[in-house]
């Protein structure tokens, strides 16, 4: 691997092998989400707690501070909306002579296997991949699921995750499931997991981040469960216990109460 290439990459894994990657990208096809209509407000809390920002050029030059952030995970596709025809249908949006401008360590964009669309997003997969490796920037492969949250199986995760690596991704983002070791069994580079819509429950998300890690996930891509909560900084430091320092479900749960009392 070039020295580009491992560079970034440490960066954003660190030194144990794992990292905690804080999304705030979800306006690119959402509009101001809840608890993101400021960007830059939400994560000023959060950015000591962050390994890595999945981020739009938009609200990167808008919301963060270059002089104090994590290293950048560029996104880099998009064209659809919440109130189009079909959340599937993106393109890549953003070049990589931006996303070295803007000096990140890597870009991410999403495929949408088995959709009207997989042939496009796959296609635009290896290219980014071709583009991005002549510069040593990595890939994150985002497997999109749109609105069918349903899609969230073992056997239809697996076969995303397989296809973006197959494409050259150098790591991938999917969802936790039932099973979550086939998806990380059948997918020869590094698996990250998305949070999904914020759970009832912080234990809920303890949970099911605990068995990810313990199946083989490297880390988290995960922002909802996060700043959509009431006590956002210590849900980080205590899925970032589970990340960093091997915690259970149960040490992560004590980690966040005792975050939650005034101090
Ligand atoms: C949205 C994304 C997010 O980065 C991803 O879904 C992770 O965020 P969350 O934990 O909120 O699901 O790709 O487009």
């Amino acid at each position: 691997m070039d020295w580009g290439m491992q560079n970034r990459l440490g960066r954003l894994i660190k030194e144990d092998g794992h990292c905690f990657f804080l999304p705030i990208d979800h306006g690119y096809f959402q509009g101001p989400t809840s608890k993101l209509e400021r960007p830059g407000e939400t994560i000023k809390p959060l950015i000591p707690y962050a390994d890595g920002l999945f981020v739009t050029r938009g609200v990167l030059r808008a919301a963060v501070d270059p002089r104090n952030c994590p290293p950048i995970i560029l996104r880099v596709s998009g064209g659809t909306s919440i109130i189009g025809k079909d959340l599937a249908h993106e393109a890549i949006t953003t070049s990589v002579e931006e996303a070295i401008r803007l000096n990140v360590a890597a870009v991410g964009m999403s495929v949408f296997v088995g959709t009207d669309y997989e042939y496009d997003s796959l296609v635009n997969l290896g290219k980014l991949v071709n583009e991005c490796q002549t510069y040593g920037i990595p890939v994150m492969a985002v497997t999109a699921v749109g609105k069918e949250l349903e899609k969230r199986d073992a056997r239809y995760l697996s076969l995303c995750c397989r296809i973006a690596a197959e494409f050259g991704a150098t790591i991938v983002k999917t969802y936790w499931c039932e099973n979550f070791d086939r998806v990380v069994h059948g997918c020869p580079v590094p698996v990250v997991m998305a949070g999904g819509p914020k759970c009832e429950t912080e234990r809920e998300v303890f949970d099911f981040v605990y068995d990810g890690m313990q199946k083989g996930a490297i880390g988290l891509n995960l922002g909802r469960n996060v700043w959509q909560h009431p006590h956002p900084v210590a849900m980080m430091k205590a899925l970032r216990a589970i990340v960093h320092e091997k915690a259970s479900a149960r040490e992560a749960e004590k980690i966040f109460f005792d975050g939650t009392k005034k101090k």
